[in-house]
């Protein structure tokens, strides 16, 4: 695994999430700042009794600077809503900060984030945690979940489970929206990310 110095020396120990976004544009945690356009915060409320944990950015994300504004996020709103689920009452975040793409032309391509990536970042995730307090944490697909629940958490074989991060805190996993972006069978794997959305808004006690 690739190291990095990580993110810890640029997250303000106290504070709220105006402190935390301010402080965000300076980290130099890894190497994916150099490239990508701008960091991009999470979003929402510091009360959400619901945090929804995604990747990383996407490239729509990266030029606006806004967490699941692009095709993914389109399809998580639409999911969102069918699940009866307010996006307003959310804080909407993902594992890594900055976007990660390999040139093909005039077009970025999603790369995934490395483990080392993730290690880097996490410790902006903990400090949101931290603010934020969530009742609950929906784990969107394998990169958040890897970052939430460990190296050995399949999301396959455990989604729609009601887990606990490592602190305690009720999560669920499910796959990340822009799995079900690309599906063939669409109908099916949005029906089942709906399902799980409401699974876990369920949870909450
Ligand atoms: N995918 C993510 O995981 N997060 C975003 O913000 C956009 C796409
Ligand atoms: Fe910092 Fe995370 Fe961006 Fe890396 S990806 S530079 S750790 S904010």
């Amino acid at each position: 695994m690739e190291k990095f110095a990580g993110a810890e020396e640029w997250v303000p120990p106290r504070g709220g999430l105006p402190k935390l976004e301010a402080a965000l544009r300076d980290c130099r945690g890894c190497d994916l700042w150099e490239h990508a356009e701008q960091v991009v915060p999470g979003d929402g409320t510091a009360k959400a009794r619901m945090m929804l944990v995604g990747e990383q950015p996407g490239d729509v994300e990266d030029v606006e600077g806004r967490v699941f504004v692009g095709p993914a996020g389109r399809l998580l709103d639409k999911a969102l809503d069918a699940a009866g689920i307010d996006r307003d009452q959310l804080y909407v975040t993902n594992a890594v900060k900055h976007f990660r793409f390999e040139r093909r032309g005039k077009r970025r391509i999603h790369k995934t984030p490395a483990a080392g990536h993730i290690v880097a970042c996490s410790p902006w995730l903990t400090r949101e945690l931290r603010i934020v307090k969530p009742e609950l944490v929906v784990v969107l697909g394998a990169v958040a979940a890897r970052a939430l629940l460990g190296t050995g958490f399949k999301v396959t074989e455990r989604r729609g489970e009601a887990v606990e991060l490592p602190d305690g805190t009720a999560a669920m996993a499910t796959v990340h929206p822009s799995a079900v972006v690309r599906s063939e069978e669409y109908r099916r794997d949005f029906a089942l990310f709906v399902a799980d959305l409401r699974a876990a808004a369920a949870l909450l006690p």
